[in-house]
């Protein structure tokens, strides 16, 4: 009972930033989100009657990261199929943790599938994306392809995401720059709590059905410009909350805010491109495909960035038979 599987990250266009239910990890809001071809989890399960505990091995230069999370998602899936067996899991990301990219997403969506087909469950994508959710939020968003959108339902079978279009719809590209190495120190799952301490929260609440209405909208139309634009103020935003949180969270780092201001600087010369950033200072640059050169050979001139990850839009989560172990 051994199966692998491969997810990628994802980047939130309109951002999930506050939950109304924290243990099944229901979003206030719905979310627009695309999966990343070059950020990617591959995750390897097996369940096991000869062995006498659960084994996590967590590859990716970071084994702070608690294994229990991991422990608990698959108690969702033991419980799904009835079963108490043992488990080992070895998971690697493709790129760093902790520092803005969304490792959970990816590493959600693929220990579910990896576990799902493990344990010999048969899931639809809509139970997986659900299953996904439970594990990391944005994670259901990893599960269908291409452009997704998270929809906002009341109950744990309601909130899931499905594809709005699959990766070839439109060639779009995100640039991630990664700044700095170094680990958030409030993760992810603990400043979405504090979402609704900020007195903007209200205020972003009332209004964000309509700006997911226009996103859709330009995604529909290929509108880069009105799109482009869109997403950048949303990231803004978001980071407007975080900033006016109780306690309040600061993301960045001052290279992340050197980023943001040269690719205004760049647009304001002609190129095509905007940035969005989620938690951590990481920060994704959006352009055409036809102008990705142009945005690289930028940042090429700037010294103070790390690692530039070209992604082009990505398909689902899949099996694979390239197993880890
Ligand atoms: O799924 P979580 O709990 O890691 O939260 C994701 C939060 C953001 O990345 C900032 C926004 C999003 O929608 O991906």
């Amino acid at each position: 009972m051994k199966a692998t599987a491969i997810a990628h990250s994802n980047i939130a266009f309109i951002k999930y930033w506050g939950r109304k239910d924290e243990i099944l990890r229901l979003p206030v809001n719905g979310s627009l989100s695309m999966n990343l071809s070059n950020l990617t989890t591959i995750t390897t399960v097996e369940f096991n009657e000869r062995l006498r505990k659960d084994v996590v091995t967590i590859k990716d230069g970071n084994n702070k990261k608690d294994p229990l999370r991991v422990i608990t998602h698959l108690n969702r899936v033991r419980d799904l199929a009835g079963l108490s067996l043992r488990v080992k899991v070895v998971t690697q990301n493709s790129f760093p943790s902790s520092t803005g990219l969304s490792s959970s997403a990816s590493g959600f969506a693929a220990l579910t599938l990896a576990a799902v087909q493990a344990i010999g469950l048969h899931l639809s994508e809509k139970e997986l994306s659900i299953l996904s959710r439970q594990g990391s939020g944005s994670a259901c968003r990893s599960i269908p392809n291409g452009f997704t959108e998270w929809v906002d339902g009341n109950t744990s079978q309601t909130s899931y995401a499905v594809s709005l279009y699959p990766p070839e719809y439109w060639d779009i590209v995100d640039v991630v720059v990664i700044v700095s190495n170094e680990k958030k120190v409030i993760p992810t799952s603990e400043g979405q709590k504090s979402a609704q301490s900020s007195s903007f929260y209200s205020k972003r609440i009332s209004l964000i059905n309509k700006k997911i209405k226009q996103c859709k909208k330009y995604l529909n139309k290929k509108d880069f410009v009105r799109f482009g634009s869109l997403i950048e103020k949303e990231a803004l935003e978001m980071h407007a909350i975080m900033l006016t949180s109780s306690p309040p969270l600061i993301y960045w780092l001052p290279t992340t805010v050197l980023l943001m201001k040269k690719v205004m600087e760049w647009r304001g010369e002609g190129l095509l491109c905007y940035f969005t950033i989620n938690t951590g200072q990481d920060i994704h640059i959006i352009c055409q495909q036809k102008d990705t050169k142009f945005v690289v050979q930028k940042l090429q001139t700037i010294k103070e960035i790390k690692k530039i990850i070209i992604n082009n839009p990505a398909k689902g989560a899949y099996l694979t038979e390239n197993h880890l172990f």
